[in-house]
């Protein structure tokens, strides 16, 4: 790794240290296919902004990426061109820990001490779990992919985060780590943070350009149907030419028009501009006007984060380095927690 980036990187770690004041953050994204649209305004987006306030930790979650099948080829490269896009973003290892949740085996340790408070009646509740088990049949679904919550409230309660940045779709997934925490509290004592999540008002549930019903999701097979973070300028372009539009023609949000409606909210979100505005600003202006202009928003918006991780891509050992130093920050906090609940449970 260059000497430069590495000298900074651990001055700014002693100085993260010497910040106890500061809140902790928390939050992952899983590398089990195309980064896009939606994770990139749901989450992505929102963690760039927090990094001056917080002491953060951002996690390539690997290991909740296998509770569905994965080629390992694959799963590799989807690792570094997460990595990437992380710092593509603008994720600064000087002032964030970046790293990979396999590369921490706390996480895996805690999820089991986790398993053993968690109940089966919470994990059956989980929408997420029942929408995907539903697609193969509960009973070919990985114990992986039900156990999933448990590692994901593992992940932020080794960190004692006080705030999880999510998209709306992680909501539940919050709630439970909330109750993991407290019922691990109220058994043993004191040991974790109960965190709070943060969800933004707008970004927080990109929809599926061919079918506004549904999320937009990089487990979807039609490609049309996200906006990859590493699209080429005119794919985007051709994307949102092609996107779901609604009966009529008018550009305004309403229960009843939810094709145009995520289209704005995409657009408020890229911009800062807000609904009303936007609505304002294209009355009396058609479909093609409109697409045409969040095309070059989106473009507009993307293209540094391509750049950037494309560059970082043609590096991978950079990017391995950086990760590695991650891994080495976030293993002296979680270590030192799962200890802390060890002992507490009797295993000390
Ligand atoms: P994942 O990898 O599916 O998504 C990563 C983040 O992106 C958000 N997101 C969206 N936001 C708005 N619109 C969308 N269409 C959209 N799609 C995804 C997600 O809400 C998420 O914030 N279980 C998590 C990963 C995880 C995690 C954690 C998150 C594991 N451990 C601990 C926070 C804390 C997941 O599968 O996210």
């Amino acid at each position: 790794m260059r000497l430069a980036r590495r000298l900074a990187i651990e001055a700014a770690s002693a100085r993260i240290g010497r910040m106890e004041t500061k809140q902790r953050v928390f939050s992952g994204i899983q590398p089990s296919g195309a980064s896009h649209l939606g994770t990139y305004l749901g989450a992505l987006k929102n963690w760039v902004a927090l990094q001056d306030d917080y002491d953060n930790y951002f996690c390539l979650v690997d290991l909740h990426a296998l509770t569905t099948p994965q080629d390992p080829k694959v799963l590799r490269s989807n690792i570094r061109e997460l990595a990437a896009i992380f710092l593509g973003v603008g994720l600064d290892p000087a002032r964030s820990v970046i790293f990979r949740q396999s590369h921490v085996s706390e996480h895996a340790e805690l999820a089991w001490l986790l398993n053993c408070i968690a109940k089966v009646g919470e994990l059956s509740r989980m929408t997420q779990f029942k929408d995907k088990a539903q697609k193969g049949g509960a009973e070919a679904a990985s114990v992986g992919l039900y156990d999933y919550p448990v590692l994901q409230a593992a992940d932020i309660l080794l960190y004692n985060a006080h705030r999880v940045p999510v998209g709306e779709d992680q909501r539940q997934h919050l709630e439970l780590s909330r109750v993991l925490a407290r019922r691990f509290n109220g058994t043993y004592g004191e040991t974790f943070v109960v965190p709070e999540p943060m969800i933004l008002e707008t970004g927080a549930r990109v929809m599926s350009l061919d079918d506004p019903a549904k999320k937009m999701s990089k487990s979807s097979p039609v490609p049309s149907s996200y906006i990859a973070l590493l699209d080429a300028p005119d794919t985007v372009r051709k994307k949102i030419r092609r996107a779901k539009t609604d009966s009529g023609s008018e550009i305004t949000a309403s229960p009843d028009k939810p094709a145009i409606t995520n289209l704005l909210d995409i657009y408020a979100a890229m911009t800062g501009k807000s609904v009303e505005e936007l609505e304002a600003d294209y009355q009396g202006k058609g479909y093609g006007d409109f697409k045409k202009d969040l095309g070059e928003v989106v473009v507009e918006g993307l293209s540094p984060i391509r750049e950037q991780a494309l560059e970082l891509l043609g590096d991978p050992k950079e990017l391995d380095d950086l990760l590695e130093i991650g891994a080495e920050k976030a293993r002296a906090v979680a270590g030192a927690t799962l200890r802390d609940a060890q002992a507490k449970m009797g295993l000390g």
